[in-house]
């Protein structure tokens, strides 16, 4: 049986708000007037069972930042649950058909979306754009190769609240693979008010002003008699690495801490090479974090710029928009990528252009793993040096 998928209006939204949590297993602790829930409802759906909300997802109106700067207009796929009661039944397939058709009526590039679970996106076309890394850091063992320059400050978060946004607006146009954050998301999203550990803000200045920002909380407790407290980074962002280095030592040598987490860290964090014992920085997991569906392959892969001069004709197997085969001509000022009848160099499906999209996962890899087909191996040697960006890209922001 198809779902009922009906538009959320605001009436609705205190049944949103709970199908949320009861399939979330969560509290019910967000109101009707919340901002997050609220902003763009008009892309919000529900699943109907007769009278009974149970399934949910909507789309928002975000912007990624493609390698060399441009902002491509993308739907944030958000807020996708289903009720126990009504699971695997094929009612999330029918609300992501339909946040797909969505999305190409808002003529937006790609649909993109932090998982809850690895193994639910890759059936629609999602592939990993973006990983992140899980780090531990065990102050003891820390000293800094270098004393970090410029200061930095801790702040109320009213006064972060009014710094964090311009220095994030700067980031993300220099950073590829970066969500943005709506004014309300910064409000709204930004510290999770379920958190009961104490949230501490701290702003790093360098000469012409704030360079970087990080958010924190402390949890833990003093054990027989000596503090074994953890430092928990939620959130960290620096236009410079004069800024990264300093809110990295600043997170260090916080007293009372025995161990900092951050959970998000960029796959290429200069971290380990700031510090004189390089292994004092544990890995403690290498994760999947921003998902991408292409659905405009021309706009998507047009947008971006390229290591080097090239051409690269891709077939990309899809059963929605993303099929077809495309003529990318590209380099380091930019790109066309254009539909085209040339014999492909690479077939791959939507999942695995969403992967190499953004210059994350390197289209040799794919390959080795049976997820890329070439004719000649050498256009995948090619294609790994054509994609790949300046930095590692990095979203930053979880919606
Ligand atoms: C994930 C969730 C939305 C799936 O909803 P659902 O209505 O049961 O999914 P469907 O019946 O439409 O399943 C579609 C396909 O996805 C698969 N699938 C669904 N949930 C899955 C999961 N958690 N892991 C792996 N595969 C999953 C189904 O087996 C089915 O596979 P098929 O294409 O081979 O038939 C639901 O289990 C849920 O609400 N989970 C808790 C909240 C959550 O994690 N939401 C996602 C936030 S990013």
């Amino acid at each position: 049986m198809k779902p009922d998928l009906r538009p959320i209006t605001p009436e609705l939204l205190p049944a949103y708000l709970q199908t949320d949590a009861r399939g979330f297993a969560a509290n019910l602790d967000r109101r009707p007037d919340d901002l997050w829930a609220n902003l763009e409802l008009e892309r919000a759906v529900g699943a109907f069972d007769a009278d009974e909300l149970v399934g949910n997802g909507r789309n928002y109106s975000l912007e990624l930042t493609a390698p060399g700067g441009t902002l491509v207009p993308v739907a944030g796929v958000s807020w996708i649950t289903v009720l126990p009661t009504h699971r695997r039944r094929g009612i999330l397939r029918s609300v992501m058909d339909h946040l797909l058709a969505d999305a190409c009526a808002h003529e937006e590039a790609a649909l993109i979306l932090t998982a809850s679970e690895a193994g639910i996106y890759g059936r629609f076309g999602y592939g990993v754009a973006t990983q992140v890394l899980g780090i531990e850091l065990e102050r003891r063992r820390i000293s800094w190769r270098a004393p970090a320059p410029g200061r930095v400050r801790l702040v109320s978060p009213d006064e972060a609240l009014a710094i964090a946004p311009n220095v994030f607006e700067k980031v993300r146009r220099a950073q590829p693979g970066v969500v943005s954050r709506p004014d309300v998301w910064w409000e709204s999203e930004w510290w999770d008010t379920r958190d009961a550990a104490p949230r501490f803000d701290v702003v790093f200045e360098g000469e012409h002003g704030p360079e970087g920002f990080a958010l924190y909380a402390v949890g833990g407790e003093w054990s027989e008699g000596e503090s074994l407290k953890t430092l928990f980074v939620r959130d960290f962002v620096a236009a410079t690495s004069d800024a990264a280095a300093g809110l990295w030592q600043y997170l260090g040598n916080v007293d009372l801490i025995g161990t900092v987490k951050a959970s998000n860290v960029p796959t290429d964090t200069a971290l380990p090479w700031l510090l004189t014992d390089p292994r004092a920085m544990k890995v403690t997991s290498r994760r999947d974090f921003l998902w991408l569906r292409p659905v405009d392959v021309g706009a998507l892969l047009g947008a971006r710029t390229y290591a080097v001069d090239g051409r690269l004709v891709l077939e990309v197997v899809d059963d929605g928009p993303a099929a077809g085969r495309y003529e990318l001509d590209g380099g380091p000022d930019g790109a066309m990528c254009t539909r085209t009848d040339a014999e492909p160099h690479l077939v791959l499906d939507a999942e695995a252009l969403g992967m190499i999209a953004l210059g994350g996962i390197r289209p040799s890899v794919l390959w080795r793993a049976g997820r890329i087909h070439a004719p000649e191996i050498g256009a995948v040697t090619f294609a790994d040096v054509l994609l790949a960006a300046e930095h590692e890209p990095t979203a930053h922001t979880w919606f």
